[in-house]
């Protein structure tokens, strides 16, 4: 029996991607490790979260969660942990892109925006020009200043 989730950034990409995949997101432009948040119950990788830094905005990207580990809150730990990265190095909004997952991302206070109204430095990344359907939902919202944080975890049990 697991008792909690650790969330930190050491990761390889290949796992990352295998996570991606699962979850049915799109690998093609991953290339950073430094990059991403995960989860992890041991040695399983049960989360990602990714943040690509644009200077003062920052794209929130490839959340996903394995699903034997969902409605855990797993996914917000890892949010809020990339979005607090984020601010700790200077962005001050964050944007993303869903298909399917708007409710959830408004619970964590992102609200969806007119996809033209979106940052130059956000409409080129890759994410926007190619991998993302045009169909998607963009949403945004402000990044705090915050502290730099002790660590997180998070109680969930094992499935
Ligand atoms: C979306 C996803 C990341 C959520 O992961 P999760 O770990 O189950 O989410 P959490 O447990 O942290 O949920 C946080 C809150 O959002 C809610 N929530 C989770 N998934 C939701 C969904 N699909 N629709 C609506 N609400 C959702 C939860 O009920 C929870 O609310 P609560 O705290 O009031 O109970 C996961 O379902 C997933 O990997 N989906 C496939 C990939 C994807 O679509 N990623 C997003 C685009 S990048």
């Amino acid at each position: 029996m697991i008792s909690a989730i650790r969330i930190d950034s050491a990761t390889t990409l290949d796992e990352v991607k295998a996570l991606l995949v699962a979850c049915g997101l799109p690998t093609e432009d991953i290339r950073d490790e430094g990059a991403f948040v995960v989860a992890r119950a041991g040695t399983q990788l049960c989360g990602t979260a990714g943040m690509e830094l644009l200077g003062a905005v920052a794209l929130l990207r490839s959340v996903a969660v394995h699903p034997r580990w969902r409605r855990k809150g797993i996914a917000r730990a890892l949010c809020d942990e990339a979005i607090r990265r984020a601010g700790t190095m200077g962005a001050r909004r964050a944007f993303l892109l869903t298909t399917d997952a708007q409710a959830f991302f408004r619970q964590l206070g992102f609200a969806p925006i007119e996809r033209a109204s979106l940052p130059a430095e956000i409409r080129g990344t890759a994410q926007l020009r190619e991998l993302c359907p045009a169909s998607a939902t963009a949403m945004a919202r402000a990044v705090s200043r915050s502290r730099a944080s002790a660590g997180t975890r998070v109680g969930a049990g094992c499935p």
